[in-house]
């Protein structure tokens, strides 16, 4: 079965918030955009209707999920939230930006979100996912609309070519402005730590507590997704810090330089002409997809400064390129 997919127009914004927010009540599983990316989005508090987000991703139920709020009033309830945390708030909310803080005793979030952890991922996202989250009045969990380990969905299609038999409605607000997801901090500790690099620069949450984050967590254990090694992966090889072309490849620019051997690219995408990073962000998954498409050889992807979203984007290509696990393709 196909999914319904509707535009988001301005004016039709009450109606299809009420669609979303009915499908989500009946438990069935909504697209939804995002400023960061699509997610696939379930009633936090339904445990059945969460446990079909991981049996539709493929995703490993010890990794837990996001909880979308819409506003720091519903964070209250699920979350317990210190000094650091309502000045990032303050901050950065609506916004790419989640923070992971203790659980709080009693909230009604299915212990399937927080896979059993006592602590919990919140953020407040902009756009029509926090009107959702209003309508229903619970929160939403929810991932980034792409089967586990590939790449992201900035776009409603990508939901559709990935997960279409799996969502009731898909909800298109067309390109998602940021395109990389939210920067992952978590305050579960006296130092404040950067688990995930996303769509808030790093060093402007640093500027905001007045410290830097602390960046690698002590031992090996996963802390956040993205530390499964192969993550983001297109189908062919994806090659970094391209200095050239080589025959079959496709290209994946950065800036206004072109590279040795450009003009033999299989195709070629660039990023942000102008060197823009937070628009280079915004084209990354959507960049991959295209080039992926064209089969190449491989997508090498010329060097990007690592300041700013370029930590983000960085970090999506180190593991686009990561040696993957056997498995099915
Ligand atoms: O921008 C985003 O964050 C998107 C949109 C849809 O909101 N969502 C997203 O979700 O990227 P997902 O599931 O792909 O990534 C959530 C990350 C995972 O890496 C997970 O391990 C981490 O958040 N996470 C969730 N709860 C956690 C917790 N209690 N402690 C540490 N990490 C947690
Ligand atoms: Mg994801």
């Amino acid at each position: 079965p196909s999914p319904q997919v509707i535009r988001l127009e301005a004016e039709r914004t009450a109606e299809i918030v009420a669609l979303a927010a009915g499908r989500l009540r009946a438990g069935e599983l909504v697209g939804i955009p995002t400023e960061t990316v699509y997610g696939l989005a379930a009633d936090a508090t339904d445990g059945e209707a969460v446990a079909r987000i991981f049996d539709a991703k493929g995703r490993p139920r010890f990794n837990p999920l996001i909880c979308h709020v819409d506003g720091p009033e519903m964070a209250a309830d699920y979350g317990v939230f210190d000094a650091r945390a309502e000045r990032l708030i303050d901050a950065f909310w609506p916004g790419p930006l989640t923070l992971v803080v203790p659980l709080r005793p009693g909230a009604a979030a299915h212990p399937l979100v927080t896979a059993g952890l006592d602590s919990i991922a919140i953020r407040w996202p902009r756009g029509i996912a926090g009107e959702i989250v209003t309508a229903l009045g619970r929160p939403l969990a929810a991932p980034s609309a792409n089967r586990s380990g590939r790449i992201s969905a900035t776009r409603a299609g990508h939901v559709v070519d990935q997960l279409g038999d799996r969502v009731s409605l898909v909800i298109d607000a067309g390109p998602c402005p940021v395109g990389v997801e939210s920067t992952i901090v978590s305050l579960l500790e006296d130092a404040p730590r950067l688990l995930r690099p996303g769509g808030v620069a790093a060093e402007d949450i640093e500027a905001h507590l007045g410290r830097p984050l602390l960046r690698k967590a002590p031992g090996a254990t996963i802390q956040a997704p993205g530390m499964l090694a192969s993550h983001y992966a297109p189908r062919v090889p994806v090659r970094l810090e391209a200095r050239n072309v080589e025959p079959g490849e496709a290209l994946l620019a950065f800036g206004p330089a072109p590279l040795p051997g450009q003009e033999k690219a299989s195709a070629t995408l660039n990023l942000s002409a102008s060197g823009d990073l937070v628009e280079a962000a915004a084209r990354l998954f959507d960049g991959l997809a295209e080039l992926d498409s064209v089969d190449p050889v491989a997508i090498a992807v010329m060097p990007i400064p690592q300041h700013g979203l370029g930590e983000a984007i960085n970090d999506r290509l180190m593991r686009a390129a990561a040696p993957r696990p056997e498995r099915e393709i």
